[in-house]
């Protein structure tokens, strides 16, 4: 399903140039639920935003279910990049005067897609938050936002879910049940959760774990006998 060939990314500035990515091949199937952990600038985010299609590679090819996305064009990756993919964020990223179901209805808007009250409701209710639908963010709890958040880029049928930090602002209890909901969509949907995190107790939900140091990948802990694929 993604797939790094030698990819390295450099981001040149005035500064300096720093090697975030050097030369990472990498598989990851559909249906898996893997943790990358790291220190901070060891280059999850950048991982991420290469797998997302917010960015590309310096050198080396990255392919998505088979194509190339690193060589497609502008408009056709931010096409990909709305149908394919779901964002998370440590920080939810709600509109601070939108009810819930109208952040979830968002992604549809943009997408011009019809019917799209009924689909919020559809994806609130899968994240447990139907009798949610009209309360603000400022109403809600952050366990709560954050589930919002899933529902909003759940409603694209994305393939694949990437979470930057997505516990990072929540207690340990309600971060366990985050990832309790991001566990249900790999296995009961197959979609695809890649989640970066620092904390182990996070990773434990995760059937693999990638860590990075300095841009590389030092451990994969994959499991490749108890992986899912081709769902
Ligand atoms: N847009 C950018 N311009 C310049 N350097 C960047 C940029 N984005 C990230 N970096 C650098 O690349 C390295 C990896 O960053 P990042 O992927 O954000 O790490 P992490 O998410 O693991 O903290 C860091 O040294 C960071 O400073
Ligand atoms: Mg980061």
């Amino acid at each position: 399903m993604i797939r790094f060939d030698h990819v390295s990314k450099t981001y040149v500035t005035e500064a300096d140039t720093v090697h975030a990515l050097r030369d990472v091949t990498l598989e990851i199937a559909g249906g898996e639920f893997v943790a990358i952990m790291g220190q901070s600038g060891s280059g999850k985010s950048t991982m991420m935003n290469i797998i997302g299609c917010l960015d590309r590679p310096t050198s080396g090819s990255y392919s998505l279910e088979g194509h190339d996305v690193g060589r497609l064009p502008d408009a056709v990756r931010a096409k990909l990049r709305g149908r394919a993919f779901g964002f998370i964020f440590q920080s939810y990223n709600l509109l601070p005067r939108l009810s819930a179901i109208e952040q979830v209805e968002l992604p549809l808007i943009y997408q011009r897609v019809p019917n799209r009250r009924a689909l919020a409701a559809e994806a609130l209710a899968r994240v447990g938050l139907a009798d949610r639908a009209h309360h603000g963010p400022t109403q809600l709890s952050g366990g709560q936002q954050q589930r919002v958040a899933i529902a909003r880029s759940l409603v694209v049928n994305p393939r694949v879910i990437l979470a930057d930090e997505p516990t990072g602002a929540l207690d340990t209890k309600t971060g366990g049940e985050v990832m309790t909901l991001l566990s249900k969509l790999v296995d009961e949907q197959g979609i695809t959760v890649v989640v970066v995190t620092h904390e182990q107790s996070v990773a434990d939900y995760t059937r693999r774990a990638l860590r990075m140091r300095d841009g590389t990948i030092i451990e994969d802990t994959g499991r490749p006998a108890l992986r899912t694929v081709n769902r």
